[in-house]
């Protein structure tokens, strides 16, 4: 399973792509707001830094709509690693379909169904992002979701990447890759909570008191 990094965040993205775990990015609305950037010019540093598809989603809810601001994005941007976010609507699927049909890549984002997420696959959707965290958040088994769809796209050999999204916890990371998620979308704290074992911490403190014991 590839990591993506879920911020629009330049110096977080900075970091884990320095690290190499990475390799690709998701933004969203809420994510790129956050920053108080202008929105084309922080997805424009974002391509400069990571090598790997980038989302950035559209905010119209109509299908000319989002293929307008598609399209203006695609030239603005002008980057073959742009992948356009597209909302889970009617409207959006077939915004999905003009859009592939134009070979630019799509995710679908807010996916709360596996029924949502085959009807994105058959749109031609590059991506589609079942958000697992949100389900968890209403009491719902998020990671039965990741599931679902997973089991679906194989039996189907559907190629529909699945972006695991909403993650929480390096647990959630754990379990989406045991289950077949391709890619998992990682905020920056969970990623760096990734790195950390209690055991790791005592080890280099062993190794260190052990190594200046024999220093003159
Ligand atoms: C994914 O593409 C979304 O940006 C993200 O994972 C949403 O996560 P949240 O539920 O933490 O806002």
């Amino acid at each position: 399973m590839k990591l993506f990094i879920d911020t629009a965040n330049v110096d977080e993205i900075r970091k884990a792509n320095d690290m190499g775990v990475i390799c690709g990015v998701t933004t969203n609305p809420s994510l790129i707001a956050k920053e108080g950037r202008d929105f084309i010019e922080v997805v424009k540093e974002i391509t400069s830094i990571v090598d790997g598809p980038i989302s950035a989603e559209v905010i119209s809810l109509e299908t000319e709509g989002m293929v307008k601001e598609a399209l203006d994005l695609v030239g603005k941007i002008n980057n073959p690693n742009l992948v356009i976010k597209i909302p889970m609507l009617p409207a959006g699927l077939a915004a999905v379909k003009q859009l592939t049909a134009k070979g630019i890549k799509t995710n679908v984002t807010l996916v709360f169904s596996a029924a949502q997420a085959l009807l994105a696959a058959r749109a031609g959707a590059t991506y589609v992002s079942p958000f697992l965290g949100r389900l968890d958040d209403i009491g719902q088994d998020g990671m039965n979701l990741i599931k679902e769809i997973t089991d679906i796209f194989k039996m189907h050999a559907i190629e529909t990447e699945i972006i695991a999204a909403s993650i929480r916890t390096p647990i959630h990371v754990i379990d989406a890759a045991r289950l077949g998620a391709d890619i998992a979308t990682v905020p920056y704290k969970v990623i760096m909570q990734m790195t950390k074992h209690p055991l790791t911490d005592i080890g280099i403190e062993r190794f260190l008191k052990d190594w200046e014991s024999v220093q003159k």
